[in-house]
């Protein structure tokens, strides 16, 4: 690559309203106690009824672009990381750069569900790698909200509405990103999906799945899937990189489950105080939750340059991956 691409700008946002374990007790049954055992979640938040996944992704990109002293027409190209997007189309970076004003600069979405965020930066990076742009804002933002069946207790607990971006810009070869890996299994389509309210019968027969547009999900399957995918996805990188992961800064995994995140810091040899977590306070967010654990880890742990940050995700498809960076 001609130049790398590093992260010069952070935002985040999340909405106002809560929902607690102690309200979803009141909708199925479960208890404070199970979910919080069993996922690390005490509380998500949703987005109001009038309002998308835009609306939340604007807010995170404005953070992002005045943290990186940047306007929005400094941008060339907009990425957006979403699987519910406000409408079919147009997509939702559209709608950003519409909102933002970033004059002409390229926008658009990408679905990586879960894994999302992290297949946009990579993506982000090899415009900059190539030396078609100098300013990417990547946007990972979802309001799961809108398509979780809160009469179904086994995934109404886990998800929440939210929006994360960082800018992306041209900088030396050596820093910035230097690795990443990404991966696909479409043949485990049928572990994690939710169809929409038009999905032909043969794509969800070929899935084994319900035709309601609702998130479902093999809960254990996912669970043991993940695990070993991520594993292996940042091993990979850190062999390849000659590294340990106790060379790593911080971890900023996918905020799936907080037992599944303490499962892969024991599985690659990482202590569990390098790992950015925000699952409690967010539940998963999907293609937002690195985003917005990254977030969190710079404004309370914070990061140097030089410190070697690692992504990793899976998400419904099944996909997923890893990427190193070196911060700063
Ligand atoms: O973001 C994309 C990637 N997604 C993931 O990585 C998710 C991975 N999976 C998970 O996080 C976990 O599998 C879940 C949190 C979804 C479920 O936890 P689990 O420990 O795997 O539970 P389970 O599905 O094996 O269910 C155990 C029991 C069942 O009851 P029985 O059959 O043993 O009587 C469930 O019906 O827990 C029951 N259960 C609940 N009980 C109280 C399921 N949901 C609930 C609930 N409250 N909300």
């Amino acid at each position: 690559m001609k130049y790398g691409a590093t992260i010069t700008g952070i935002g985040a946002y999340v909405p106002e309203n809560r929902l607690t374990n102690a309200d979803l007790t009141r909708m199925v049954d479960t208890s404070d106690e199970w979910i919080v055992t069993r996922t690390g979640i005490r509380e998500r938040r949703i987005a109001p009824r009038e309002e998308g996944t835009s609306h939340l992704a604007v807010r995170a990109a404005r953070e992002a672009l005045q943290a990186a002293g940047l306007r929005p027409e400094d941008l060339d190209l907009i990425l957006v990381a979403t699987s519910t997007p406000d409408l079919t189309f147009p997509p939702v970076a559209c709608l950003v750069q519409g909102e933002l004003g970033a004059g002409r600069a390229p926008a658009f979405d990408v679905n990586g569900v879960c894994a999302g965020f992290l297949t946009a930066l990579v993506t982000g990076a090899q415009f900059i790698g190539t030396g078609t742009c100098r300013h990417v804002l990547v946007i990972g933002a979802d309001t799961y909200s809108r398509i979780v069946d809160y009469t179904d207790r086994s995934t109404c607990i886990l998800f929440g509405d939210g929006a994360g971006a960082v800018v992306l810009s041209r900088t030396e070869p050596g820093r910035g990103l230097l690795d990443f890996t990404l991966a696909a299994d479409g043949r485990e389509a049928g572990l994690l999906y939710c169809p929409h309210p038009r999905s032909p019968a043969a794509t969800l027969a070929a899935l084994g799945a319900e035709p309601a547009p609702y998130i479902r999900q093999h809960g254990q399957a996912v669970f043991k899937a993940a695990v070993s995918a991520m594993a292996e996805a940042i091993t990979t990188l850190l062999e390849r990189q000659g590294l340990v992961a106790g060379d790593l800064a911080v971890l900023v995994p996918h905020q799936a489950n907080l037992r599944l995140l303490s499962a892969l810091a024991e599985r690659i040899g990482l202590p569990e105080d390098r790992v950015a977590v925000s699952i409690e306070e967010h539940g998963n967010t999907s293609a937002a939750s690195i985003p917005l654990a990254l977030h969190r880890w710079v404004h309370t742990r914070g990061l140097h340059p030089g410190d070697l940050v690692m992504f990793t995700a899976v998400g419904g498809g099944l996909l997923w991956g890893a990427a190193l960076m070196r911060w700063g």
